[in-house]
């Protein structure tokens, strides 16, 4: 098989799935009990954040264990938006964000707050003079993803990093969940207050994650019932995730020196798409992530190129995993200002550290053979 839909989930590493399954079988206490077994774990979670927090360049006590993405996001936007709610009632964000941001300001808008969508450009950029535009005086959070699902393009996280400076009062959270261990950031060159991220984007196991927040910026929970996690995040820690979340995030930074050879595959992609008739390229050419590539096949159906790719072990994705069951045009590539038909035939390509370049030329190939029958079939 080809897999190609590492923006929707990557493999595990071995290592990561012995680790999980050796804490799991032998570290099994809870950490929150007084005994040695739960003393042990309690032990693995501290060391495990340590590890996590050094990669980062944080403090420890600056990472709070989630189940992934979606609950970091929730917990950074709500709780945030929440907490500083006397001071005021306006957020931002951009038209472009992952479902469980765009879906958490959404609710927020119905519990009587008031958010500005910042727009994008051609390659799906926000502008950082349009942000500062939009800051009021009670304004409270800027939230902005690293690496877009979608596309792969980069926001200038630094530059508004800058520019929040002079918005002291204001907080500042990340979605890097696609950016981490492929695109580097800074969390504090960047001036970022909160951070989410997941590892199962980064080879560890699915439900776990972490979110980063700045020492002396006060989230309310969204979980009760718990003293862990710093009172964040009520609930027995995922031990087993955490340590080899940990494990995962050590040898996928570490592979980051492979980066060229991402690079070069992304270029290959895109230079046999871009010979094929019809096929136009969605994502920038400039400030992207090397792992993704979007394209469209306009007078196809992406779930049906998904699915004859499928038929030929190859597997690809339409938008994003969250939102790839709704046939709608992607939201993304609507902001970009892409047509109608382009922006509901986009296909999502996306890469690992482990993939090559005979299976992007396999991929090409088969896409070569499938683009002609599903045309005939349209067009009969
Ligand atoms: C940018 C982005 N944010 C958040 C998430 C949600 O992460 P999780 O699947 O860990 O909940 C995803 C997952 O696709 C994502 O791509």
């Amino acid at each position: 098989m080809i897999y190609l839909d590492n923006s929707a989930t990557t493999k595990p590493y071995q290592e990561v799935v012995e680790t999980y399954a050796k804490v799991a079988s032998t570290y099994f206490g809870n950490p929150s009990s007084l005994h040695s077994l739960g003393m042990q774990a309690e032990g693995l979670v501290t060391e495990s954040r340590s590890r996590i927090a050094n990669i980062l360049g944080v403090k420890a006590k600056e990472i709070i264990f989630t189940s992934g993405g979606t609950e970091g996001n929730n917990i950074a936007i709500k709780g945030t938006a929440w907490a500083k709610k006397s001071r005021g009632k306006h957020l931002i964000t951009t038209q472009v964000e992952h479902a469980s941001v765009a879906e958490a300001f959404a609710q927020l808008e119905q519990d009587g707050f008031e958010v500005t969508y910042l727009p994008v450009d051609h390659a799906g950029r926000i502008n950082v003079m349009q942000l500062e535009a939009a800051i009021r005086p009670d304004t409270t959070l800027v939230s902005i993803i690293h690496v877009n699902n979608e596309t792969g393009t980069i926001q200038p996280i630094h530059e508004v990093g800058k520019l929040l400076e002079k918005f002291p009062h204001l907080l500042f959270h990340v979605d890097d969940v696609q950016g981490i261990t492929k695109v580097p950031l800074n969390i504090r060159e960047a001036r970022i207050d909160l951070c989410s991220c997941s590892a199962h984007k980064f080879h560890g196991m699915k439900g776990n994650g972490f979110l980063f927040v700045r020492e002396g910026v006060r989230v309310n929970s969204l979980l009760h019932g718990g003293e862990q996690e710093n009172q964040l995040r009520a609930g027995t820690e995922n031990v087993a995730g955490i340590v080899s979340m940990a494990k995962a995030l050590r040898i996928a930074s570490e592979q980051k020196s492979h980066d060229k050879k991402l690079v070069s595959l992304r270029e290959r992609l895109i230079t046999q798409l871009t010979s094929i008739e019809g096929i136009v390229i969605n994502s920038p050419s400039y400030d992207v992530a090397p792992h993704i590539v979007n394209f469209s096949i306009p007078g196809t159906k992406p779930e049906v190129v998904v699915q004859s790719l499928t038929a030929k072990e190859v597997y690809v994705s339409t938008k994003s995993a969250c939102s790839s069951k709704l046939s709608a045009p992607s939201r993304v590539l609507s902001a970009m200002g892409l047509s109608e038909e382009r922006a509901s035939s986009g296909i999502r390509v996306s890469f690992s550290y482990e993939t090559t370049q005979q299976e992007i030329d396999r991929f090409i190939a088969e896409l070569k053979v499938i683009i002609p029958e599903l045309r005939e079939v349209i067009n009969s």
